[in-house]
């Protein structure tokens, strides 16, 4: 009886274990299954809009301005405003003026810059076609037209015409329109943080033969904070590189 007993207890573990194994391998293979066929998450591709602003018209904020294109030489923005920030000049001066739009981030630079201990200035902002044919002119007088060209635009053709551009300078003015301020902690600071606030160095040390103008590490361009983010971040350094706009920095004629 007792032996009875004892086939009838083994029978039924051994019954309980299949059982068990079958239900433990079948939810196992679901879950398998479930994970084969989830479908991958991905997140989806943020594709930068270059058409966002037109690259022909001066207003536009994302306007170049280079020795190929160039502004109406009578065009003058109409909302230029003399930044609150410290100026180099009088405040009633054509070149303390910049468009409105850079206004609120420009503040922003310039408080950062301060509370990094540095010591910044608006040197040159707005500047009409006749101020830059007077400067032209005085670079021509002084080198070659060749080497003016290396340094200064044709009236017209500045960046400092549409009133997004601007050159910053110490208010010691140590270095001032001087290769050297790059090398300042100002200029390595601008050169590490301006893209942040919307602004873009645009004629860096390696791209003479895309702009046509030297090195100008003082000379900082407003595109917004998208452009200049994704141009830093994809590591290009020119406008006429990231539209595509081709590398032939001469004049026609
Ligand atoms: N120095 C820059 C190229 C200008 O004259 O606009
Ligand atoms: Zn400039």
């Amino acid at each position: 009886m007792i032996k009875k007993i004892i086939i009838i207890i083994i029978g039924l573990a051994v019954l309980l274990g299949g059982a068990w194994l079958v239900v433990h391998k079948v939810s196992k293979t679901t879950k398998s299954d479930s994970n084969q066929t989830k479908p991958v998450e991905k997140s989806p591709a943020v594709i930068f809009d270059k058409q966002k602003y037109i690259l022909t018209d001066p207003t536009s904020l994302w306007f170049v301005a280079n020795k190929h294109f160039a502004l109406p030489i009578s065009y003058v923005p109409n909302d230029l405003i003399v930044p609150s920030v410290p100026l180099r000049l009088a405040s009633s001066e054509q070149q303390m003026h910049l468009r409105v739009v850079t206004q609120t981030d420009l503040t922003a630079l310039f408080s950062a810059a301060k509370a990094a201990g540095l010591q910044l200035q608006l040197g040159s902002g707005y500047r009409s076609a006749t101020y830059q044919k007077t400067l032209y002119d005085g670079y021509v007088s002084s080198l070659s037209k060749a080497e003016a060209d290396r340094s200064s635009a044709r009236p017209g053709h500045s960046e400092h015409q549409t009133g997004l551009a601007l050159d910053f300078t110490r208010i010691d003015g140590k270095c001032h329109l001087e290769a050297c301020f790059g090398d300042m902690p100002e200029g390595k600071w601008l050169i590490d943080n301006a893209y942040t606030f919307g602004f873009i160095l645009r004629y860096t040390s390696d791209k003479e033969q895309v702009t046509g103008y030297m090195y100008e590490p003082w000379h900082f361009r407003y595109v917004g904070h998208e452009l200049a983010k994704e141009m830093h971040d994809k590591g290009v350094k020119t406008l006429e590189e990231f539209f595509s706009l081709g590398s032939a920095p001469y004049y026609l004629q």
